[in-house]
């Protein structure tokens, strides 16, 4: 079993650089087969993830050249075949596949998808879009067959602004005939990467940005070189840990306004910060004062940045308070972060943070990926040995994460025990 170690409280100095958004990636990836030739995807990172939307191409009989940071992806002589469970269940991306497969061969047959345990994340507005799109689907034993005999574009209100509901009703819409509207669209960045990659390839699409996306169906689309966006929610990671350790700390390749609704919070709390065009540089301050946030759809707090906040909060002077409106299950580092001398209470959505506590080195386990990354920091802030077990999820989605922190400084490997 593999397990990080961190050696707390070092000061970190110099340069970290950001790499590709994996929540744009793995919707990128999946959308390259609707075209009929190769797509070139740059800036990909290097994460786990990756490396199962990699075997499920293979799996599908696409071409894939990976190299490093990039990935050259041919479709040509792809097979509609029906995707495995242990393949489909490890990352909720995989169900990008079920709207590229239907949109391009009218029939797909799938598991439902996996992802972080961090609450019961139902697909039902995926499955509105796809019935509304001309679909008809059936389920048997949360495998799902769905199958069209022509889709035509449609108004797709969703109840919610669901970033994966918006992601597949583009992706189906984009080959649909006619106009497909999505009402109460999500407008995360990664979107707005995804419609970018698509009118590249031919598609005509409208509403980036906004929560009304207007589609024009198209009949075929091309490949096309596309560079992924940074990863927000890495930099504003590696935000966090400059704000508690940064002596100073450059975070580099970022697009800040991005990662605006955090530091907005951070300059509230008198973070030292200092924000360019393309990178930002964070100083430790001894003194931060209490806040609270409350976790929504973009440009919001991002939910994704709500445990790695919690910990930065454990070291701020006060009363703060956490509400978490997206996930049921986004507290389930609090109890590990106690465990290491946090003061932290949860009431229901909500939880509060009596600070500053000395935080102090101890044994957790990383139930989920933001988790783990909200331990990793305690880690890095606390004094003596952190070890943290179910290291996976971490190493899913933030590439090179030990590597990146040796080189500004911190204490961190990862140990076979
Ligand atoms: N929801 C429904 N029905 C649906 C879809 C969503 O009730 O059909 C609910 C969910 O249960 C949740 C909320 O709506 O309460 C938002 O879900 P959404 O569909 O927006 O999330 P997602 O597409 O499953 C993506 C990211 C998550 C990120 C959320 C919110 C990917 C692969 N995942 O998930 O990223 O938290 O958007 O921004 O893009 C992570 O990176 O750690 C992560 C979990």
């Amino acid at each position: 079993m593999q397990v990080l170690k961190i050696m707390g409280n070092q000061k970190l100095t110099g340069t970290i650089r950001i790499g590709g958004s994996k929540n744009s990636s793995v919707a990128l990836i999946p959308a390259t087969l609707l075209a009929s030739n190769q797509t070139t995807l740059c800036n990909i990172p290097s994460i786990s993830d990756i490396d199962y939307l990699e075997k499920t191409l293979n799996y599908l009989n696409v071409k894939v050249n990976r190299a490093s940071g990039s990935m050259v992806i041919d479709p040509s002589s792809m097979e509609n075949l029906e995707i495995p469970e242990e393949l489909s269940s490890k990352l909720r991306a995989s169900y990008y596949f079920m709207a590229v497969l239907l949109a391009k061969y009218k029939y797909v047959k799938m598991h439902f998808p996996g992802g972080c345990q961090i609450g019961s994340r139902p697909i039902d507005q995926t499955l509105k879009a796809f019935r509304l799109l001309g679909a008809n689907i059936k389920e048997e034993d949360s495998i799902y067959t769905i199958e069209a005999k022509e889709l035509v574009g449609n108004t797709i209100p969703l109840d919610m602004p669901s970033v994966g509901a918006t992601i597949n009703a583009i992706l189906v819409g984009v080959l649909a005939k006619g106009t497909t509207i999505i009402k109460n669209a999500a407008t995360e960045p990664e979107i707005g990467d995804l419609i970018t990659m698509l009118n590249k390839m031919g598609a005509k699409i409208k509403g980036i940005n906004t929560n009304e996306i207007i589609i024009k169906g198209v009949t075929n689309l091309h490949g096309c070189n596309h560079d992924i966006i940074p990863d927000r929610i890495e930099a504003g990671t590696y935000t966090i840990i400059g704000a508690l350790l940064g002596n100073p700390l450059k975070i580099d390749n970022i697009i800040p306004k991005h990662i605006q609704s955090l530091t907005t919070k951070l300059h509230d709390m008198q973070v030292n910060l200092d924000i360019h065009e393309d990178y930002l540089v964070v100083n430790n301050q001894n003194k931060l004062i209490a806040t609270d946030i409350m976790t929504a759809p973009f440009p919001n707090f991002p939910t994704d940045l709500q445990q790695p906040f919690v910990t930065l909060l454990t070291q701020a002077q006060g009363k703060s308070s956490v509400k978490e409106t997206i996930y049921e299950n986004r507290f389930m580092n609090i109890p590990y972060l106690n465990k290491m001398g946090a003061n932290i209470q949860i009431n229901q959505k909500t939880a509060t943070i009596l600070g500053a506590t000395k935080l102090v080195g101890s044994e957790v386990k990383a139930t989920d990926l933001r988790a783990g990354a909200s331990l990793l920091i305690a880690g890095l802030i606390a004094e003596g040995k952190t070890i943290i077990t179910d290291i996976n999820h971490i190493l899913r989605g933030y590439e090179e994460i030990v590597e990146k922190l040796t080189n500004v400084g911190a204490k961190i490997e990862i140990e076979e025990i």
